[in-house]
């Protein structure tokens, strides 16, 4: 993997109360980490970072937001981090059935399988379809969701925990962001 230095220098803010008696200290704990930019030079760092993400017991009930154009590397990673946590047979990409079910072996013998949900919203159109097929009832369970076109889901979704921003250079490498929505995503992004 390439250098990762850090994108910003400033951190997420965190919310402040402001009340007629004036303001208060932050609601919730310590601040978000700042995106971090990374660097695949080609599909083996891609791997390398699913690799090591796969590592982390924290990942077992994340939910990662995939972003970027048509071909940025979205499923290409979603298929090294399934195989990372020992999804076997065919991956296939959801863009037609909106999701794709897996099943991982557990963290331990005697422990419940992984599940891990897949999501691509590009086809996703109709916001009914979020109640009607369960996504609701998807995202309350336990297990890990993967998510590529998040935006056209915009407003359904929970926070993430990780979003990778993925960008094709010039050079066919990918410019990679990522950014943590939560301290689990925090935890996460630490050396993965
Ligand atoms: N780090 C990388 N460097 C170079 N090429 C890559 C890298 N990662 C993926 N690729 C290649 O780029 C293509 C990415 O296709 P992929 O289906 O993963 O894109 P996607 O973002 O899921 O697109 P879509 O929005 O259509 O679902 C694949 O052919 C893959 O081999
Ligand atoms: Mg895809």
């Amino acid at each position: 993997m390439g250098p990762v230095p850090d994108l910003c220098d400033q951190g997420r803010t965190v919310k402040l109360a402001v009340t007629a008696a004036g303001f208060h200290p932050p609601i919730v704990g310590s601040p978000l980490p700042p995106p971090r930019r990374l660097h695949w030079r080609s599909e083996e760092d891609t791997a390398a970072f699913a690799q090591a993400l796969a590592t982390r017991d924290d990942i077992r009930d994340a939910f990662i937001e995939l972003r970027g154009d048509l071909g940025a590397g979205k499923t290409t990673f979603v298929r090294h981090l399934l195989r990372a946590l020992g999804v076997q047979g065919r991956i296939k990409s959801p863009t037609y059935a909106v999701v794709e079910p897996h099943e991982g072996p557990p963290a331990q013998v005697g422990a419940a399988p992984l599940t891990i949900w897949h999501f691509d919203f590009y086809r996703f159109n109709d916001p009914r379809e979020w109640e009607d097929a369960g996504f609701r009832d998807l995202f309350a369970r336990p297990g890990l969701k993967l998510a590529e076109w998040p935006d056209k889901a915009a407003g359904l979704l929970p926070t993430p925990d990780l979003v990778l921003t993925l960008d094709t250079l010039d050079d066919e490498s990918r410019q990679v962001i990522a950014s943590a929505g939560s301290p689990r995503g925090a935890r996460l992004m630490e050396g993965g």
